[in-house]
């Protein structure tokens, strides 16, 4: 089931990104991704996907966007990884208003890549030092119609 972000769901899934890449290597620590999970921001909705009462995945989506949603977080649980639980989030997204479906993927987060590649997104830019010196992101777009 994919529904909202409960306030008491923010600790662990805050703690457990910033322990998984890209977080952990960019960067982002427990207390900025709880920060970030929990302000007043009515353009960025937080969703999860539910698994036996449990918060398994997150979806950061802001929307509007640029001519439709951009998914600022998506991430899985590592136990939970490759069960298609990332892909359904993904699918809810593009089920938002808009033409369009953008992400930001870290230059060295191959699989991700991978991932988004495979869900129908095409890589359009290369974003030097945007979150951290050094590390590049790709921004990548979904044509949706
Ligand atoms: C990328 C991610 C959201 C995909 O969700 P998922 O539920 O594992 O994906 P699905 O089961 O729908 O699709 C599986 C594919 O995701 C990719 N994937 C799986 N584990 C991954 C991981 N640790 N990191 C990156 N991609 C991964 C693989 O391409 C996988 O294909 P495979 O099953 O053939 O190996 C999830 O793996 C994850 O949270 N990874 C770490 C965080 C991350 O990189 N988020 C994206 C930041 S932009």
């Amino acid at each position: 089931m994919i529904r909202p972000l409960h306030p008491q769901e923010v600790p662990a899934l805050a703690e457990a990104l910033a322990h998984m890449d890209p977080w952990r290597r960019l960067g982002f620590s427990d207390d900025g991704l709880a920060g970030y999970l929990t302000r007043d921001d009515h353009a960025l909705l937080r969703m999860v996907y539910e698994q036996d009462g449990q918060a398994v995945g997150l979806l950061c989506l802001r929307s509007p966007w640029l001519r439709g949603p951009y998914v600022e977080v998506l991430a899985v649980v590592p136990d939970k990884q490759s069960q298609g639980i990332g892909s359904a989030l993904l699918a809810w997204a593009a089920g938002q208003n808009g033409g369009n479906l953008w992400v930001c993927v870290s230059a060295f987060n191959e699989r991700a890549r991978d991932f988004y590649g495979r869900n129908g997104f095409v890589e359009k830019a290369e974003l030097n030092d945007l979150i951290t010196p050094g590390e590049d992101e790709i921004l990548m777009r979904k044509k949706l119609r």
